[in-house]
């Protein structure tokens, strides 16, 4: 396949309506499924009708991941120790110098739990141990110990809405219908001979599983070798919550709550209204309204999570994967009393379908005003999404693409997210033949729906066999592209997208207006979002050209003054260390510039 045929497919993935989207979500589907350190007493926590934010309040009231750059590490991908070809636990701890290098302060790591892998670690067979081919609890314990050596978080993957149809707790749930663990589950009776009513499941056709054996149907929002948990059955919050504890005893930062919105489903067992497919994808949430919505249940399991994390001594973070329809939904996930998750996932920005400034633009303001000051997080890339790169980019401009959406990620006001191997421009990579397939969603769906091996193949370490990855041969293909986008070929090149990347990181990290401050857009450019972050003391200024015009943009309604200038501290066209004026940004086509304003009578 070429690249352009590799890429095309990207991009028709992002419009099939059950699987990956970045766009109209899998995820829209699995969708559902600072202080300035300069303590800038003058700012508080609300936000303006304008859609101006006020900064986060300072000093000891900024939390550790307010400030934090993330990084998720998709396991089976990152890095091989014992030349079986699979990534693992020990590969990872092998490469945290590469991470504290590279200026991230927490990983989040993909689930490493034993498991069938039939959605590779998402079907759980056991929650409280490593998979033999991720290594051992041991490896696990050195790893969280080395990674708070080097300063870096650990944020586990926690699966609670379905185990694998392996877990000792299905295999008794199914083995009659008598069984004291029957209940964990979802089972029903057939409907006229066939399952118990139209739901459809995110990877399969129908949600609903016969077991011939006790001759009831099983509900799985997922494959069917996932089924759902009951968590109406209070002794299964209380068996997953020991699990947590598990975890949190062994030091863990925070916990990614996979498909979180899945949890609960109409007890009424409602079909979905029909939903006219020629409305595009703002329809999806219809097309699961009763089995996917939040039930005032879904919260309440929350706020007892919340309670349990809370109960440690360090800051333990809660992260919701949530593909929600509105803002206002995200913000639910905060409560009234910002007592459920610190940090739900914003896919907003991920459903931005193209390098498209204005709409960027809108979904920033809207996560201002409508989280009304909380803090957010931005994403672009992810283990179910096509990589970022080639949904906003093409051959031509990717990797002045690659360093815009960087720029953007790390200058928002919010946690960025980053996704492992963005950082030397990784592309999606998908497979050739239905040979090579991997995900299930690939197998079933082909050729269609080639699946989401293409974001998750090999981190590229080197230019050699196998990418340096493992000594074997990887479980995905190496992209072609390794040769050249690799960490180790662009460690010497200071115009790489990693060097980029590693003073994008280190410039957030020494800003408190980039990492604390008021976000407050500037016009309304079609081609170039741009913003000001400001703290009391720091005016950084974010030019973002998103179209291949040479643009000038004028800042005077900004309150810049004439005489002053912009010190430019991060440029994608090598112009770091220069000064500009500051009353017009000029950038380049795809160009990405941050300016630190320095005012007339401090020149
Ligand atoms: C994960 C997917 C997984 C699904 C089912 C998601 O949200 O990110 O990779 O297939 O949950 O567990």
């Amino acid at each position: 396949m070429t690249t352009d045929e590799v890429r095309a497919s990207a991009s028709d993935r992002c419009c099939l309506d059950f699987r990956v989207a970045a766009r109209t979500p899998i995820y829209a589907l699995i969708a559902f499924i600072f202080a300035c350190l300069t303590a800038c007493t003058d700012l508080d926590n609300r936000v303006s009708s304008e859609g101006r934010s006020a900064a986060t309040p300072v000093g000891k009231e900024v939390a550790w991941w307010q400030r934090a750059v993330m990084y998720e590490i998709y396991v089976r991908s990152f890095k091989d120790s014992n030349g079986d070809g699979t990534g693992d636990l020990t590969g990872i701890a092998s490469r945290l110098d590469y991470l504290a290098n590279l200026g991230v302060d927490a990983i989040w790591i993909t689930p490493f739990y034993p498991s069938p892998q039939v959605d590779f670690g998402y079907d759980v067979s056991g929650y409280t141990d490593v998979d033999p081919q991720f290594g051992t609890l041991g490896d696990f314990d050195r790893l969280v110990e080395e990674a708070h050596g080097q300063g870096i978080k650990v944020i586990i993957d926690l699966v609670l809405n379905h185990t694998s149809d392996r877990h000792p707790w299905f295999l008794a749930s199914r083995s009659s219908r008598e069984s004291p663990y029957r209940d964990w589950y979802v089972w029903r009776d057939a409907v006229n001979g066939g399952p118990p009513n139209r739901w459809a499941s995110i990877f399969e056709p129908s949600a609903w599983t016969l077991d011939v054996k006790s001759d009831q149907y099983y509900y799985h929002a997922f494959y069917s070798a996932q089924p759902d948990l009951n968590w109406r059955n209070p002794a299964v919050e209380k068996a997953m919550f020991k699990c947590v504890r598990f975890w949190l005893e062994r030091g863990v930062d925070g916990l990614r709550l996979d498909a979180f919105p899945t949890l609960f489903e109409d007890p009424l067992l409602r079909d979905e209204e029909p939903v006219d497919s020629s409305d595009g994808d703002e329809r999806w949430y219809e097309r699961f309204r009763y089995q996917h919505s939040m039930f005032p249940e879904t919260y309440g399991v929350l706020r007892r999570l919340r309670q349990l994390s809370d109960s440690y001594a360090r800051q333990v973070l809660l992260i919701p994967e949530a593909y929600l329809p509105t803002m206002a939904d995200l913000a639910a996930l905060y409560g009234d009393q910002d007592d459920l998750a610190q940090l739900p996932f914003n896919f907003f920005l991920a459903n931005v379908d193209s390098l498209n400034a204005g709409a960027f633009r809108r979904v920033v303001s809207e996560t201002e005003s409508v989280l009304q000051g909380r803090w957010t997080t931005y994403v672009l890339g992810n283990h179910d999404l096509p990589r970022a790169i080639d949904r906003y980019g093409n051959p031509e401009n990717d990797l002045k693409v690659a360093k815009l959406l960087a720029t953007m990620l790390l200058t928002l006001r919010g946690t960025p997210f980053l996704y492992y191997g963005e950082e030397v421009g990784m592309v999606t990579t998908l497979p050739r033949t239905i040979d090579e397939v991997r995900d299930p969603i690939g197998r079933t769906g082909w050729p269609e729906e080639k699946g989401r091996d293409g974001e998750r193949t090999p981190m590229q370490w080197t230019p050699d066999l196998h990418s340096g990855f493992s000594s074997a041969n990887p479980w995905l293909r190496i992209p072609p592209s390794a040769i050249q986008r690799n960490v180790l070929s662009q460690g010497d090149d200071p115009h790489s997208v990693l060097n980029y990347y590693k003073r994008a990181i280190a410039l957030r990290r020494q800003s408190a207006a980039l990492q604390v401050g008021k976000y407050a857009p500037i016009g309304d450019h079609p081609g170039v979002f741009a913003y000001l972050r400001t703290t009391a003391r720091q005016t950084m200024v974010v030019g973002l050209n998103m179209s291949s015009e040479r643009v000038v943009l004028p800042l005077s309604q900004v309150g810049l003054e004439r005489e002053g200038k912009l010190h430019v501290s991060l440029s994608s066209s090598g112009r770091e260390g220069t000064s500009v004026a500051s009353h017009q940004l000029v950038l380049d086509p795809f160009e990405a510039l941050v300016g630190e304003y320095e005012r007339g009578q401090d020149l």
